[in-house]
């Protein structure tokens, strides 16, 4: 039974972040009706950074150097979500300017689109340190400017890069390989999770799953005629 109210509890408490995330704050006292519920704010990105600020929410800001907001092109159909910023991003404050920064770059190319015309972000916005895997807790502080990100932007498609990315953004425990190359639904917008570019300069026999996985984008984003990235 204290199993059963846990997971209650559980639910409960992802459904709040979440609403969290779409600048739901507050809710009726009492007779809730989810019709009645106020619609999510939108802010514009700017909006959004301002919001962040000098963030202090979790413990990275003691040893991040710069907060990695994520850029390239607000109106954009597809979007690419990584895990987060490492010692280049970090000096730089920008995503995915290393080493696999440039075999993104590349791999955005393979479907000739141009960096600049999509958007790049992460689940967390200030590197840990030593690049060691992000905690629940730094995920949980960041999750919910990283949903105003997709809101503000509304693409049509997020490719989560990496198991993190993957794992976070579809609320799920599955292996990255499992969840790789298929199409899934958030709030209306498809993700496809795929393998990160740091994982492919390990393992450079894997590029050939990720460049199967970047096609079907291509074909979607073709096959729905959504041809430029407005
Ligand atoms: N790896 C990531 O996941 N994000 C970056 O911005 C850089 C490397």
């Amino acid at each position: 039974m204290g199993q059963y109210f846990q997971e209650i509890i559980s639910n409960l408490k992802t459904y709040l972040e979440y609403l969290k995330g779409m600048g739901i704050t507050s809710l009726p006292s009492s007779g809730i009706k989810f019709e009645g519920l106020p619609s999510p704010q939108i802010l514009s990105l700017e909006e959004i950074r301002k919001e962040l600020g000098d963030c202090k929410r979790c413990k990275l800001h003691r040893t991040r150097r710069t907060i990695v907001f994520g850029e390239g092109n607000p109106k954009t159909n597809l979007m690419f979500i990584g895990e987060g910023p490492g010692y280049d991003e970090d000096v730089q404050g920008r995503p995915f300017v290393g080493k696999a920064g440039q075999l993104l770059t590349r791999i955005i190319q393979s479907i000739n689109l141009q960096r600049e015309e999509v958007y790049i972000a992460n689940i967390i916005k200030c590197r840990p340190p030593q690049n060691r895997n992000p905690e629940p807790d730094e995920i949980q502080s960041c999750h919910p400017f990283l949903m105003k990100q997709i809101m503000a932007i509304q693409p049509k498609i997020i490719c989560a890069l990496g198991t993190f990315s993957a794992q976070t953004l579809l609320k799920t425990d599955t292996k990255i390989s499992a969840l790789r190359g298929k199409f899934y639904d958030l709030e209306g917008i498809k993700v496809i999770p795929t393998y990160h570019p740091a994982f492919l300069l390990r393992n450079p026999e894997r590029k050939k799953e990720v460049w199967e996985d970047m096609k079907k984008i291509a074909e979607w984003l073709i096959n729905n005629k959504i041809k430029e990235m407005e």
